[in-house]
């Protein structure tokens, strides 16, 4: 993840915030995820969190001062007061890691230095990431604190689980500075589909000949994955429901995991009473082996040939229930791209279909960009050539918000 065009997030504002806990140590990385991404980093330290990190290392990392005095010395004819300014300023307040002590004055609206000043100061949204020893998290006064916290609004990213610094193991640690960068991307993001209900079919399917045996296809679902984070980004609620494949799906889907075409048909059923818009990005098999053989076939078998029979369709089994929903597919072509895909949008009864040219080189199965065609049943939309997968992903959006 990470450079999904879309929303030109570059010009926000973040202030991070740093309280003194071991891992203050990621915040560095923090800020340099933030940076790289474009956005405006203003670092805050507490006292504490400068035991364990410089302000010259976050200073260079962000090419700013770093902030950590409520009565610092300054030039004579200075008059602007720097914790309003900081909080003014701010589209997002991020502290990472936040400390117990550090929610807890939060909690109870203590502003005794300036990273608490800036907290009760700004009227951005916040989000804290806990990160501490775990009974220190699971102390009731700290959960406490975190419901008062959550139930004023500010967000509050879950510690990960496993090995802490303080020798014990459970929930506290911080998570990765990938997935810290990632929720600010979101907290940050236009939600111009919020609340939107999105089903998406990603990947290949395998169809099992024997125990170790299978027919699938190139698919890697790095398109369905792109949808998937691009809709999440922009506050819609998305299930994924995906072949096997090795890639991540953002962090915020709910992924369904199937192998076969039968088991992604049965899953989109179960799926679509709770959607608003299905995407079919999957590369679901055409042809599936008539008998799967329990035991793994032999060479003495002998075997000349498989049979094979056709796999449901699922968008032609689903189509009596689709009513209001939005329908959405795509086609794989060689040759004739735009008419192949509009013959398919109407035999499936779809409002939409992505035709991507696959079998050349930046198109297609793996590639991280796609060339094809945008078809609604009122012609061609758009004609693209060698576009991102990420920033596909955003124009399909847009075209379905518009007709939503
Ligand atoms: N699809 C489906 N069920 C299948 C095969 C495909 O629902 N058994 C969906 C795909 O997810 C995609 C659309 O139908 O959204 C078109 O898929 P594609 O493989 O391009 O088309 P097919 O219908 O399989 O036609 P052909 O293989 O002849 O091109």
């Amino acid at each position: 993840m990470g450079n999904t065009t879309g929303e030109d997030l570059g010009t926000k504002n973040v202030l991070l915030g740093i309280t003194g806990g071991i891992a203050a140590y990621k915040a560095p990385l923090i800020a340099r995820g933030l940076t790289n991404l474009g956005f405006e980093v203003h670092v805050i330290m507490s006292e504490s969190a400068q035991q364990f990190v410089t302000p010259l290392t976050l200073r260079t990392l962000t090419g700013r001062p770093v902030y950590s005095e409520m009565f610092p010395e300054l030039p004579p004819n200075a008059c602007e007061v720097e914790h309003i300014a900081l909080a003014d300023r701010a589209d997002l307040f991020l502290i990472a890691p936040a400390t117990a002590n550090c929610m807890a004055k939060l909690a109870h609206g203590i502003a005794d230095d300036l990273l608490t000043c800036v907290a009760l100061a700004t009227k951005a949204p916040i989000l804290l990431c806990p990160s501490m020893n775990v009974n220190m998290l699971s102390h009731r006064a700290t959960q406490e604190n975190m419901r008062t916290l959550r139930a004023r609004g500010v967000s509050i990213l879950e510690p990960a689980i496993g090995e802490l610094a303080c020798g014990w193991e459970g929930a506290g640690r911080l998570p990765e500075p990938g997935r810290i960068v990632d929720e600010v991307r979101r907290v940050l993001y236009q939600k111009d589909l919020e609340g939107v209900k999105v089903l998406i079919t990603c990947g290949p399917t395998c169809e099992d000949i024997d125990p170790v045996r299978f027919i699938t296809n190139r698919s890697t679902g790095k398109m369905g994955s792109a949808l998937a984070e691009a809709a999440c980004l922009r506050g819609a609620l998305v299930k994924v429901i995906s072949g096997p494949v090795s890639i991540e799906y953002a962090p915020w889907a709910e992924v369904v995991e199937v192998r076969s075409a039968r088991q992604m048909l049965h899953a989109v059923q179960e799926g679509l009473t709770d959607a608003d818009v299905l995407i079919m990005a999957a590369a679901v098999a055409d042809y599936v082996p008539s008998v799967y053989r329990d035991s793994k076939i032999k060479k003495g078998d002998r075997l000349q040939s498989i049979e094979l029979s056709s796999s449901p369709d699922i968008l032609s089994t689903i189509r009596p229930l689709k009513e209001e929903r939005f329908f959405v597919g795509f086609a794989a072509e060689t040759e004739n791209v735009a008419d192949f895909a509009k013959d398919k949008m109407i035999r499936k009864g779809l409002d939409m279909i992505v035709a991507n040219r696959v079998g050349q080189p930046g198109s297609g199965f793996a590639s991280d960009t796609n060339s094809g065609v945008i078809i609604t049943p009122e012609g061609v939309l758009d004609d693209f050539e060698q576009m991102g997968k990420d920033s596909l992903a955003h124009k399909i959006l847009d075209f379905i918000r518009e007709r939503l």
